[in-house]
């Protein structure tokens, strides 16, 4: 059957598209453990790659074709590049930095360059920006890296939503980065908080009540692109927006919307905010691939994804740990992923995408994957 694939040409029509596209997961599975060939286009194009349920049984070999490759490419991605619709390059896989303590971090970035990550996540709000930038600075000037090979991105905190005050939030995380610039500035959340201090993330007012500011994201993002302007970020994003909040946006954007990054895994697939981002050519950063089982709030009772039964179950099937699976699930379907970890043995493991065998969306539908439980509690 595979021969009558190989002999086929550009516009023949199939008909039965699941047999056909296992059929060529397999036979590019066996090219991927031996060489890894990897076409630069095939990644840039990722994002306009039509999603398998997309395609109908009138679709072509052609399509097909090149989906499998551009899948196979992702897997093959170490420090493979996604494009921004501003044309700026970006790292598919970074590192997180959230909760990574002082005393911790230093070291996870600087194990992170030396396995070969470039792209990393921190935020003001993470507390943690001075020895993050210690450690970028080190590598730096030990001649590892050179500054415009990372791909850095930080978040503007909700104190600082305020258009007078965006450009001065982002001085502050570039002082402690020890940073003339980033590559990538979010918006952290959407909902602006009453400013009390660079010191104060989250204030109360006298009855222990939340401080909300009441700011338009428009005006927050119309201050966000002068930062462009200024050359102090390359590019601009927002993280934890709806559709209805990027709409908004949109409609008055001068400078495109980047990525929007939002929490995204198996117990929490994004379905509807994907399909939008991609329709606006708006790269989607997957937050929390693990399901952040070290966040403050995590319960006992909450499953952990790294540890469920089908998550290993289809790890163990790839040849690969339930993290690097996690990772293939968000890589596969083109989403950035910024897995968090200040262990060494898992920072080096979680980028070694090399080991596991294509993970495709037909892996991930079949073997349901999305039939996880969503209880994680948030
Ligand atoms: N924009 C936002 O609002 C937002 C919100 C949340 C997260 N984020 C970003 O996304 C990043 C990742 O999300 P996250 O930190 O919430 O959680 P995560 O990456 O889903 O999970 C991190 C946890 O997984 C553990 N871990 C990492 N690799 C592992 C492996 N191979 N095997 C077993 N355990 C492993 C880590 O442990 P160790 O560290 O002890 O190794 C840590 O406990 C954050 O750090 C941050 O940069 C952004």
């Amino acid at each position: 059957m595979y021969e009558g694939i190989k002999k086929a040409k550009s516009g023949d029509v199939i008909t039965d598209r699941s047999k056909e596209m296992e059929r060529w997961v397999e036979h590019y599975s066996e090219l991927f453990t031996t060489e890894n060939t990897v076409s630069e286009e095939a990644i840039n194009n990722i994002s306009a790659l039509p999603a398998l349920d997309e395609l109908d049984t009138e679709s072509t070999i052609a399509e097909l074709e090149k989906t499998i490759n551009s899948l196979i490419d992702v897997m093959a991605s170490r420090n493979k590049y996604a494009t921004f619709s501003n044309g700026i390059k970006v790292p598919l896989l970074g590192l997180g930095t959230w909760k990574s303590k002082p005393g911790e971090v230093k070291n996870a970035i600087k194990t992170a360059i030396d396995a070969g990550y470039r792209h990393f996540d921190g935020a003001f709000s993470y507390e943690n920006e001075k020895e993050v930038g210690n450690a970028y600075h080190e590598k730096i000037t030990d001649g590892t890296v050179k500054r415009e090979d990372l791909f850095i991105t930080t978040k503007l905190w909700a104190t600082y939503h305020r258009p007078e005050r965006v450009e001065y939030g982002l001085r502050l995380s570039l002082k402690a980065l020890q940073l003339d610039y980033v590559d990538l500035y979010l918006i952290h959340t959407p909902m602006g908080i009453q400013y009390k201090g660079d010191d104060v993330l989250f204030p109360n007012g006298e009855n222990g009540e939340f401080l909300a500011d009441d700011i338009c994201p428009t005006e927050t993002w119309k201050a966000m692109e002068k930062l462009v302007e200024k050359g102090l970020t390359k590019s601009i994003g927002v993280s934890n927006f709806t559709i209805r909040q990027m709409e908004d946006i949109l409609k008055i954007a001068k400078v495109p919307i980047a990525t929007n990054q939002v929490e995204n895994h198996p117990c929490l697939d994004q379905k509807e905010m994907t399909d939008f981002c991609k329709s606006k050519n708006i790269l989607i950063t997957s937050y929390s691939p693990f399901g952040s089982p070290d966040r403050p709030w995590a319960s006992d009772k909450d499953p952990n994804l790294l540890e469920d039964p089908v998550v290993k179950e289809i790890a163990g099937g790839k040849g690969c740990t339930p993290g690097q699976l996690l990772i293939a699930y968000h890589l596969c379907q083109g989403f950035l992923c910024i897995p968090k970890s200040v262990t060494p043995s898992r920072i080096q493991q979680n980028f070694q995408l090399e080991k596991p065998r294509p993970l495709s969306l037909l892996d991930v539908r079949r073997r349901q994957i999305y039939g996880l439980p969503r209880t994680i509690s948030r």
